[in-house]
């Protein structure tokens, strides 16, 4: 008999709903301690909703997050934000503030009355900003970035929150090719370092590559979940997305590689 999975963090059927709408009923999941786990799903199926009950953003109607053992809507909001970093989907920065001033911001959790500014906080954003390639952005205006840029300075901001774990929702969006991958390539280091990841991610190909466990979702439900082997498979598309494709093997890692097939007119063809 295998041990359970140990998880720090799971989400026990739990309904999330805006106002009356209810986007999932009766919700569980553990994310596997030292895991990658990589959520995907369609659009607009719950994956960010998920996450942001995860980071205790969203209150769950009914069930709950669980954090080591307690519920994480009755934890302080700085006592989950030591454990747990969030990169939403989409952030606002204040007016007018340089990219430094909104990575330093990520130490938030770490300050208190008595614990001002200290050297490690300094080392934390610097090593965030030098990881996300930002450094030579420091004294610039975020509001005056590109979208890539920008994106990678949100991702600094949760990184310097320096948490166990780690819940990115799209980090590699608006990102050209090389700097998606070396990013994903700072997360499966942060990964082996020891952290758990939690990240949604809408390549196929780059969840299969970068995820230990992946959760497929569909209309606020989990379809799968398992390694990207038994996940990521020509039935597996089909049932998550609705499309036809061929999985071959990636020719430089060997993970499952997504080859969609035609679409043709508004509906997908074999
Ligand atoms: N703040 C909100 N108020 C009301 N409804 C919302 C809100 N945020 C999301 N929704 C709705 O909840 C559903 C799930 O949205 P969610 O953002 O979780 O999807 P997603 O899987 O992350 O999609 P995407 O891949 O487009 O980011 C959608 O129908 C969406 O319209
Ligand atoms: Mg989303």
């Amino acid at each position: 008999m295998s041990d359970p999975v140990k998880s720090r963090l799971s989400a026990q059927s739990v309904t999330l709903s805006y106002d009356k709408r209810t986007i999932s009923r009766d919700l569980s999941v553990e994310i596997p301690d030292g895991s990658f786990t990589v959520i995907v799903g369609p659009n607009a199926c719950g994956k960010s909703t998920l996450l942001r009950s995860l980071s205790r953003l969203l209150a769950p109607g009914k069930g709950q997050v669980v954090l080591d053992g307690q519920a994480i809507a009755s934890m302080r909001a700085k006592e989950v934000a030591k454990q747990i970093g969030l990169l939403p989907q989409t952030s606002i920065a204040p007016d007018g503030i340089t990219v430094a001033d909104l990575v330093s911001r990520g130490r938030y959790p770490h300050q208190g009355l008595i614990r001002q500014w200290s050297a490690t906080d300094e080392a934390a954003v610097s090593a965030a900003m030098e990881d996300t390639g930002i450094t030579e952005l420091a004294d610039r205006g975020v509001d005056e970035l590109s979208g890539g840029q920008r994106q990678r300075v949100w991702v600094a901001v949760a990184l310097a929150q320096d948490t166990p774990i780690l819940l990115l929702d799209e980090p590699t969006t608006y990102l050209d090719i090389a700097h998606q991958i070396s990013l994903l390539d700072l997360f499966a280091r942060l990964h082996r370092q020891g952290r758990t990841i939690v990240a949604v991610l809408h390549d196929l190909n780059h969840a299969a590559r970068y995820g230990t466990h992946l959760i497929a979702m569909r209309d606020g439900e989990i379809i799968k979940e398992g390694p990207p082997a038994e996940v990521v498979t020509e039935q597996g598309v089909h049932d998550v997305f609705g499309l036809p494709c061929l999985v071959i093997d990636d020719p430089v890692t060997g993970t499952p590689m997504v080859v969609p097939r035609a679409i043709v007119g508004d509906s997908v063809s074999a």
